[in-house]
């Protein structure tokens, strides 16, 4: 992956409307976006604003009526089939997401088509369950593993592919507290560990605080893209978008509401805490 590369995964001016819909409503209206490999950003938006239309764009799923997607410079558009390679999918129900009745053939699965040596494929799932903490798990059976797991795996799977991009769709937003902290710790690990571009749509703001990059969909427009600080001071907008502002900068804005001095920079839980131990200790 290069840095040089002036088109990782750029839209240019994308337009969509499903055919089959009776008014033929358009659901992705110019959407322009530049994605910078090798960082994590996350989309926003409320339901039916277009954020899963959008996600089938980048690995063929859909293809735009106007406008142009590019990957490293080639149409997206011309490279349906190869696209899946390069950039992987997660989605958001993990039982959907496996085939396989052990791990490991879960795993192994998507390696199949791409005709690697045995030996290669071996080397590859373990590389990809060691990535995301389930090498212990390799021989379970499948149903028997957490939502959280699940997703894990279903990551692995895409992983497995070495994919330059991930796209995951709400993977969390059907997981208990602790399958969201798993799968949240894998994707940081994906960029930090394997340099990997991360694309994760979800509704949960404390997620999106963790990004580089957070971009905004309203009724299939881009509202907002900027980085978190920027994206989350602008509250009023982000309401009338049906969204809320993360419950750290909440909980700063009512300290600061109640004549407290504090800062309105903090995103992240720690640095909330942080804040708040800097006042205390005065
Ligand atoms: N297969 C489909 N056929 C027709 N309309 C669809 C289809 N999938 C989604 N839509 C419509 O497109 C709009 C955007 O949906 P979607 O991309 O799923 O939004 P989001 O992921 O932000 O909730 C919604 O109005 C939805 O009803
Ligand atoms: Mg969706």
């Amino acid at each position: 992956m290069s840095d040089e590369k002036k088109n990782f995964l750029k839209c240019d001016d994308v337009s969509f409307y499903y055919k089959n819909s009776e008014q033929k409503e358009t659901i992705l209206n110019h959407i322009n976006l530049d994605i910078t490999p090798g960082s994590i950003i996350a989309i926003l938006g409320h339901n039916g604003s277009g954020k899963s239309t959008l996600a089938k764009h980048f690995n063929g799923v859909l293809v735009s009526k106007s406008g142009e997607l590019y990957f490293n410079d080639s149409k997206i558009r011309d490279m349906r089939i190869e696209i899946k390679k390069h950039i992987g999918m997660v989605f958001q129900n993990p039982d959907n997401q496996i085939v396989a009745s052990t791990v490991q053939e879960d795993v192994a699965f998507g390696l199949q088509n791409l005709g690697l040596e045995s030996e290669e494929i071996r080397i590859r799932i373990d590389e990809a369950l060691e990535a995301v903490s389930m090498k212990d798990y390799a021989n379970w059976d499948t149903h028997k593993l957490s939502g959280g797991q699940k997703q894990r795996i279903a990551i692995a799977g895409i992983l497995a592919m070495k994919p330059e991009c991930i796209v995951l769709d709400e993977p969390t937003s059907m997981l208990d507290p602790q399958g969201r902290k798993e799968v949240m710790a894998v994707i940081q690990q994906l960029r930090k560990k394997f340099g990997i571009t991360v694309i994760l749509i979800t509704h949960f703001m404390e997620e999106a605080v963790e990004c580089d990059r957070v971009i905004v969909m309203k009724h299939g427009t881009v509202l907002m893209d900027d980085i978190p600080s920027k994206v989350f001071n602008r509250d009023i907008e982000l309401k009338n978008a049906g969204l809320k502002i993360p419950q750290s900068i909440q909980l700063m804005q009512l300290l600061r509401s109640e004549g407290i001095d504090i800062s309105l920079n903090c995103l992240t839980e720690a640095q909330c805490i942080d804040e708040i131990y800097k006042l205390l200790e005065v």
